[in-house]
């Protein structure tokens, strides 16, 4: 799929570490708190998995409500600062580790759940990102994704542009001192629509992925089973 937004590596680990001071903040303030029940949604979808990866891990608040439900889990993320506020938070009840989720640094099969929220959308190459997670799944194991989407229904869709294009990039500005508020919208407007990515998983070996939209189709989860 053409993506014309950057998402070169070294740019995205660089917003999201000079963001990271203020990013749990914001993310509460600009989604009104509706990031929280989101996760926990996805958690939901997670079943019985006893040991989670969760990519693109950021500050672990998924990590962190994966832990509540009483799984042992791994968080990767490349962002040293996000991690860092990552590891103060969490007190060693989840691992933190470095690293790219184009290259997780874990064995096939080692995992029987894995989850990335708000994530994957931020991944140079999505496939490649894709393809590493059901790489680490065991067969059987869960795949769950929280991600943005464009709303299908106009009204809706008008109404989350005004908001996510013009209000949020310039309070996320305003808070940050950073452009990543820009970036958000552009790289929703960018990403693949929910029958798309299902569609993806499946190519990748989740067989029966499907989707759930949330909150009037501003976000979705994608979950499917390891074959
Ligand atoms: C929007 S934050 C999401 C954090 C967290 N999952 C949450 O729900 O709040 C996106 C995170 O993805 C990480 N990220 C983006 N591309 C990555 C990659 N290729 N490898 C590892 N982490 C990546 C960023 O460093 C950032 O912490």
């Amino acid at each position: 799929m053409a993506d014309p937004v950057d998402k070169s590596p070294q740019r995205i680990r660089e917003m999201f570490d000079r963001i990271s001071p203020r990013y749990d903040f914001l993310n509460h303030l600009l989604s009104l708190n509706t990031d929280v029940r989101w996760r926990k949604r996805a958690v939901g979808k997670l079943g019985k998995a006893r040991r989670v990866l969760d990519v693109c891990c950021g500050t672990a608040d998924l990590a962190l409500e994966i832990r509540r439900g009483g799984a042992e889990v791994v968080g990767v993320d490349f962002a040293g600062r996000m991690l860092a506020l990552a590891r103060r938070k969490s007190r060693g009840r989840v691992a933190l580790v470095q690293g790219d989720a184009m290259r997780l640094p874990f064995r096939d099969g080692s995992f029987d759940g894995a989850t990335v929220a708000f994530g994957i959308r931020n991944v140079a190459d999505t496939e490649r990102g894709v393809a590493e997670m059901a790489r680490v799944l065991r067969p059987g194991g869960r795949l769950v994704i929280c991600e943005f989407t464009l709303p299908a229904n106009r009204l809706v869709r008008a109404g989350y542009r005004l908001y996510f294009s013009r209000i949020l990039p310039k309070v996320g500005k305003w808070i940050s001192r950073s452009e990543a508020y820009r970036y958000l919208p552009d790289s929703v407007e960018a990403w693949w629509g929910p029958e798309e990515l299902a569609a993806m998983l499946r190519r990748h070996g989740l067989a029966d992925a499907g989707y759930e939209l949330l909150t009037g189709g501003v976000a979705a989860l994608h979950f499917g089973t390891r074959g």
